[in-house]
């Protein structure tokens, strides 16, 4: 089989790298990919939102399926292009269609879908231009902090969360007014919902699920928590409150519900559902819905698959998921991330990096990395991702953290304290 996974982070690299290990893998491709991915398979310069350049290398290379790792292109239909394709029709795609990634893609159908189908999640509604007096009227009636959310897609800034009315209202006007494109010509406002998040993870094939290990993600950018929101600092997987207990309320009051909606919506969901969860004193409610992996939490939910992922994949593909085998490392697995000074503000890029020779017992899922002049570059935000197992978390962050020290570049920042909460 010749695979062509899309995406270029983290998240992409960790997917490659477990694909490679699987013996019905021949070759992998990855568009465009990074030079960690260039290690292991053939990076081609794809944009995975420009679907005739997917087209065109997924003839060139004879690809048999493809993955989609991050939620632009699913969002924007590719995988409808492939089945409205006489070339690609037959080639699967793993990622939902257009009409089922609106769960990540329209927070405005996410909320109606989590309530149509009494799944837990904070009380909402949504407002256009027209409604902007009602949106004020709605924000009287909730308690601060107050939480606009830009209906579409906004590369990852469209979630406010502020203490004073004033500036929600301001806010949720901004957004009414084009902050976000049109990302925001909806908005939904909702009750704040206080307790601890988690990352929730399945892959199906619009039949029946397997639940892949749960993660928690550091999204700020300072210790304790503190600073501005990220793409996520690191991640620890599994997480101790998520118990047997709790895991069985999240099947029955979300994961199962969200299944058996899907399908009496008529939605034919074929991919990997992120369940972001919060853990609201013991009891799991929505806080929102991704169409695709997370990503660090990628960087250490795929370490703990122990069977091949490749199964579970082609599974989905051929609708026969439930007589796959999915098998989970019980072993701790944390990872760090390496970030550029002044992520997620202004930073540089072109950075070399030294110490990718020096690390031993982890391994370093690129992020924002490419190859200039034989020397392993950054060019992003987040840049490395350093992975490791443990029997304990705090053996897991031990190698995480004594990987980090080796490795460098001018001005690498990262966080010390991943799973401090735990
Ligand atoms: N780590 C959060 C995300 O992937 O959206």
């Amino acid at each position: 089989m010749n695979i062509l996974v899309l995406g270029s982070g983290g998240r992409e690299h960790s997917l490659v790298w477990k694909l490679a290990q699987s013996r019905k893998v021949s070759k992998i491709f990855i568009g465009p990919g990074n030079a960690g991915t260039s290690n292991i398979g053939t990076n081609l310069p794809v944009n995975p939102e420009n679907f005739e350049e997917v087209r065109k290398a997924v003839i060139e290379n004879s690809i048999n399926i493809v993955i989609v790792g991050p939620e632009a292109p699913l969002v924007s239909g590719i995988h409808d292009f492939f089945l409205n394709d006489k070339l690609l029709k037959n080639i699967p795609v793993i990622g939902p269609d257009k009409s089922a990634a609106r769960l990540e893609g329209s927070k405005d159908f996410a909320k109606a879908f989590l309530t149509r189908h009494n799944i837990p999640t904070s009380v909402y509604r949504s407002f256009d231009k027209s409604t902007v007096d009602e949106a004020y009227d709605f924000l009287r009636t909730l308690d601060p902090p107050y939480v606009i959310k830009a209906d579409g897609l906004a590369a990852g800034k469209g979630v406010v969360i502020v203490d004073d009315i004033g500036t929600a209202e301001a806010e949720a006007k901004a957004m009414l007014e084009g902050k976000f494109d049109k990302a925001g010509h909806k908005v939904v406002i909702e009750q704040f919902l206080k307790g601890v998040e988690l990352s929730v993870f399945i892959v199906t094939d619009g039949h029946s699920y397997k639940l892949l290990p749960e993660a928690k993600d550091y999204k700020r950018i300072g210790e304790r928590d503190s600073g501005l929101n990220t793409g996520g600092m690191g991640a620890v997987s599994p997480v101790p409150f998520a118990d047997k207990k709790f895991m069985e309320k999240v099947k029955q009051r979300i994961i199962d519900p969200t299944i058996n909606g899907l399908s009496e919506d008529g939605i034919n969901y074929k991919g990997f559902i992120f369940f972001g969860l919060i853990n609201v004193n013991g009891d799991p409610y929505v806080i929102e819905y991704n169409a695709r992996l997370g990503d660090p939490e990628s960087e250490v939910i795929i370490p703990r698959i122990k069977s091949d992922l490749f199964d579970l994949i082609e599974g989905v593909a051929m609708g026969d998921l439930e007589k796959r085998k999915l098998e989970i490392d019980n072993r701790y697995v944390t990872t760090v991330m390496l970030v550029s000074g002044g992520y997620p503000g202004s930073y540089e890029k072109g950075k070399t990096i030294f110490g990718l020779d020096l690390t031993r017992d982890s391994v370093i899922f690129h992020s924002g990395t490419k190859i200039s002049d034989n020397k392993v570059i950054t060019s992003g935000g987040r840049v490395l991702a350093v992975s490791s197992w443990g029997n304990t978390m705090n053996e897991a962050l031990e190698g995480s953290y004594r990987n980090a020290s080796l490795l460098s570049f001018e001005n690498m920042y990262y966080r010390t304290d991943i799973g401090f909460d735990l």
